[in-house]
């Protein structure tokens, strides 16, 4: 999932200058500008693009419908008896169902598209309606993901889900003598609630994340425009997968969100870019680096673990420290350069220079976390990752 852009020595340079100047956040539209996205047409046009964000999220409607339309061709090829079946267990309305709770979620995925453009001032080729025989450009899938990160990140539903790996990782941090004077990185933040509970406790957190699937939903909740009260939202995000599926109601259950407001603050940063371009921030008396770098399924998502974990590295200050939970899921389709075990992310941490654990009064250097992952609680299914967790400290 990770992309590596090269990086561009000027506009690096230019960034790490605001850093100094205390400029924390700055509009999504001039971090395309600074960040050189707009340099490159793969960049701006690639799978985690703001183009092809708002491309998806606008085609959302018509892409389920379309869906639709074969799932209705499927019912109908049924012979006449079992139509009827069918149609007496309701399936034909369960359809309808469908079609009425996907316009629902359009909703939100209009309103995600609409601030973007306002905010962006960006018109994107090729967004409106797709003609009869013309292939979608827009990503349902990925759509569909982030409305599940919604429920994830930011709905009551989501709370077990983020109390199972939340807790090991502010465990850590709430144990730090002085959170108000240090500085958190969250790459990978996805949705950004950890980051945001982080940030919480009172420490200075940024928020970092590359796609703009992500990047647009969560300003979606950051911006009083579109997010302004508790439960404002209603998605029904299981609706379109009917496997493993109990009942109607479980099927088409809907979720509020969010729980809570957040919005960017001085201790609430947001870096939409590549984390593997970020620099170390500036500290008074001449240090530079982050006390802590939080990474929750993240690293799993590089395509070169061993730069994502240098970069980790060099990110920190001397004795600063690197917060993990993640299951080693690598990327399909051997998109990764390198797919590594445990014992061999270990073997590059230590190599590299960091001290793992001990966790507990075990003295292991690392602790197993059973987990979910915008798991569908009422599902004739579950999913464990068998996550693994690790603190580790960079010694100089
Ligand atoms: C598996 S998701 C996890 C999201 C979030 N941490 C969570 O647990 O819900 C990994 C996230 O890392 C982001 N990501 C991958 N490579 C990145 C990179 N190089 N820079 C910033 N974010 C990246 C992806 O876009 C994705 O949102």
């Amino acid at each position: 999932m990770a992309t590596t852009f090269n990086s561009d020595g000027p506009v690096l340079f230019f960034l790490f200058v605001l850093s100094l100047f205390g400029v924390r956040y700055l509009p999504l539209r001039d971090l395309v500008h600074l960040s050189g996205f707009q340099r490159q047409k793969s960049e701006l046009n690639g799978p985690f693009s703001v183009t092809q964000a708002i491309l998806s999220y606008s085609q959302y409607e018509q892409l389920s419908q379309r869906e639709l339309k074969r799932m209705r061709a499927s019912y109908s090829k049924l012979g006449r008896a079992h139509k009827r079946t069918g149609y007496d267990l309701g399936y034909t309305k369960k359809l309808n169902r469908l079609e009425e709770v996907t316009a629902s979620n359009a909703e939100v995925t209009r309103a995600i598209v609409g601030l973007a453009k306002t905010e962006l001032g960006l018109e994107v080729d090729g967004e409106g309606w797709i003609g009869e025989g013309q292939s979608p450009r827009g990503d349902l899938g990925k759509v569909r993901e982030t409305l599940r990160h919604f429920v994830r990140d930011w709905s009551d539903e989501g709370r077990p889900e983020r109390e199972e790996i939340f807790a090991p990782i502010l465990e850590v941090l709430k144990h730090a003598s002085s959170p108000a004077a240090m500085k958190v990185l969250v790459p990978g933040s996805g949705l950004g609630r950890l980051a945001w509970e982080i940030s919480r406790l009172g420490f200075d957190t940024t928020a970092n994340e590359i796609s703009s699937y992500m990047n647009l939903a969560l300003r979606f909740l950051l911006s009083p425009t579109t997010t302004t009260t508790l439960d404002q939202h209603l998605i029904y995000p299981y609706a379109h997968w009917f496997s493993h599926s109990r009942s109607n109601d479980a099927l088409f259950r809907p979720v509020s969100f969010p729980d809570v407001i957040p919005r960017l603050t001085p201790t609430f940063n947001l870096l939409e870019r590549d984390f593997i371009t970020l620099l170390p921030p500036l500290r008074s008396e001449g240090e530079v680096g982050y006390d802590y770098i939080v990474t929750m399924f993240f690293i799993d998502t590089s395509l070169n673990a061993i730069a994502t974990i240098e970069q980790i590295y060099t990110l920190l200050r001397p004795g600063g420290t690197w917060v993990n939970l993640g299951p080693l899921l690598w990327s399909p389709g051997a998109q990764a350069s390198l797919e590594l075990n445990l014992e061999e992310v270990i073997a590059v941490a230590e190599g590299v220079g960091f001290v793992l654990g001990p966790i507990d009064a075990s003295k292991k250097k690392t602790m197993t976390v059973d987990c979910e992952y915008t798991a569908d609680r009422q599902a004739m299914m579950k999913w464990i990752y068998r996550a693994e967790f690790w603190v580790a400290t960079k010694l100089t």
